[in-house]
């Protein structure tokens, strides 16, 4: 049965101390699984202890413990170690840098880092006869999109403008050639559309360091007064205000999704790979992002428009229904929902991990 699995199954989660890693396992220990993890805290911060910091809180929340190794999945003997120490049902894959213009800048880092390491941990799983993967791939695969919403079928690799997304689209193709070359392994390709938002518990969330990229924690940056206020990147697009259309998807929401591809993964019908979008199916301009989060703080975020930036797409959002049909999941959670809960995250945490 599920219970039954769910109780017996040891999940290895890399870079399981980032945002999406950790939201997930909260839910992977809610649900009786074992999780081991490992990161390089490249992106995530630890005050030097035995744990980074969101673990730390992954653990106040649940009060489950997690084993935490401090390892680089480049580094193919420490990863071996890991997997000599554990008996690992399945991987959950989320280590990678994820910045799209520093990938321009310093693309073979990001083809090492994401593409050569994802290579060397599918090697170790195979040396060690593991061979259950769910991968973070990312809806930056499709590119521009010709069509919309986007399903699972829309052309993959043609429209990655930059290295970050040209690197999930290469390990999605290598892990496709893994499957053809040995029937034993199974894989699900989860395409993210835009994670925002943070744990109801307000304990772990998004920590960008520095200025950061994303349209979310920028804005809740700004709500918070640690930044003067917002760009909004163009609004001569073809969209009902001109700004950029997204789908964005709560945290909790797509952490409960790999669950259920966990679940889809070890169910005895399940062959080879198959490739998921996670996302509601709803578009949100910049500037309905703006208003929605504007309400729930109950503070006007001042912003300034400003050029397209480079290499944004006009609108991408989610055909949703095939995780509907085949993983039983659907998102719950609103735009509300998500203002509401990275602005509790934000208050409370002012300056991310940092300020504990
Ligand atoms: P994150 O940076 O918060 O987490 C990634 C973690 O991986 C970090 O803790 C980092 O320290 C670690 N890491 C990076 N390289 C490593 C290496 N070589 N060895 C060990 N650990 C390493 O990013 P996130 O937002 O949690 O993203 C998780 C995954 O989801 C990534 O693969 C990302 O590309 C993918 N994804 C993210 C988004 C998004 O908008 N957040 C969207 C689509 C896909
Ligand atoms: C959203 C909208 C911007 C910041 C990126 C990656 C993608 C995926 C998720 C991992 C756009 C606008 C943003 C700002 C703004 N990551 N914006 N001012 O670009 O959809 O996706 O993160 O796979 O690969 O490309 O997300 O949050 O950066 O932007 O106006 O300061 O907000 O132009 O319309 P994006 P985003």
């Amino acid at each position: 049965t599920v219970e039954k699995m769910k109780g017996n199954s040891t999940i290895l989660v890399t870079g399981g101390s980032g945002y999406v890693g950790s939201h997930t396992i909260v839910e992977l220990l809610k649900n009786n699984y074992t999780v081991i993890v490992l990161d390089n805290l490249v992106n995530s911060y630890s005050d030097g202890g035995c744990k980074p910091e969101a673990l730390k809180r992954v653990e106040e929340i649940t009060g489950e413990t997690v084993t935490f190794y401090d390892v680089d999945i480049t580094d193919r003997a420490a990863l071996d170690k890991v997997f000599k120490n554990h008996k690992i049902d399945a991987v959950m894959h989320f280590a990678a840098l994820k910045a799209v213009g520093e990938s321009v800048r310093i693309p073979l880092k990001y083809y090492q880092n994401n593409v050569g390491g994802s290579a060397i941990l599918l090697e170790v799983m195979a040396c060690n006869g593991v061979k259950n993967m769910v991968f973070s791939s990312s809806a930056t695969v499709y590119g521009d999109p010709q069509f919309l919403p986007i399903t699972e079928s829309h052309p993959t690799g043609q429209g990655c403008t930059n290295p970050y997304g040209k690197s999930k689209y290469f390990v999605e193709e290598i892990m496709k050639d893994v499957c053809t070359a040995d029937p034993d392994w199974k894989v699900i390709l989860l395409r993210y559309f835009n994670p925002v938002g943070a744990h109801e518990s307000g304990l772990i969330g998004e920590d960008p360091s520095g200025i950061p990229n994303n349209l979310m924690p920028y804005i809740a940056q700004v709500a918070v007064g640690r930044r003067d206020k917002l760009q909004v990147f163009g609004s001569d697009y073809p969209t009902p205000d001109g700004t950029g259309v997204r789908d964005y998807i709560h945290i909790t929401d797509l952490a409960i999704g790999h669950l259920k591809a966990l679940e889809r993964m070890f169910s005895p019908n399940f062959k080879s790979w198959k490739a998921y979008n996670l996302g509601t199916g709803h578009g949100y301009s910049v500037l309905d992002m703006v208003k929605a989060f504007s309400e729930v703080a109950d503070r006007p975020i001042n912003y300034e428009m400003v050029g397209r930036r480079e290499g944004d797409i006009a609108s991408c959002y989610a055909d949703a229904s095939l995780a509907k049909q085949e993983l039983n999941w659907v998102a719950t959670r609103d735009i509300k929902d998500m203002c509401r809960d990275t602005w509790n995250w934000q208050k409370k945490n002012p300056k991310g991990f940092k300020s504990s």
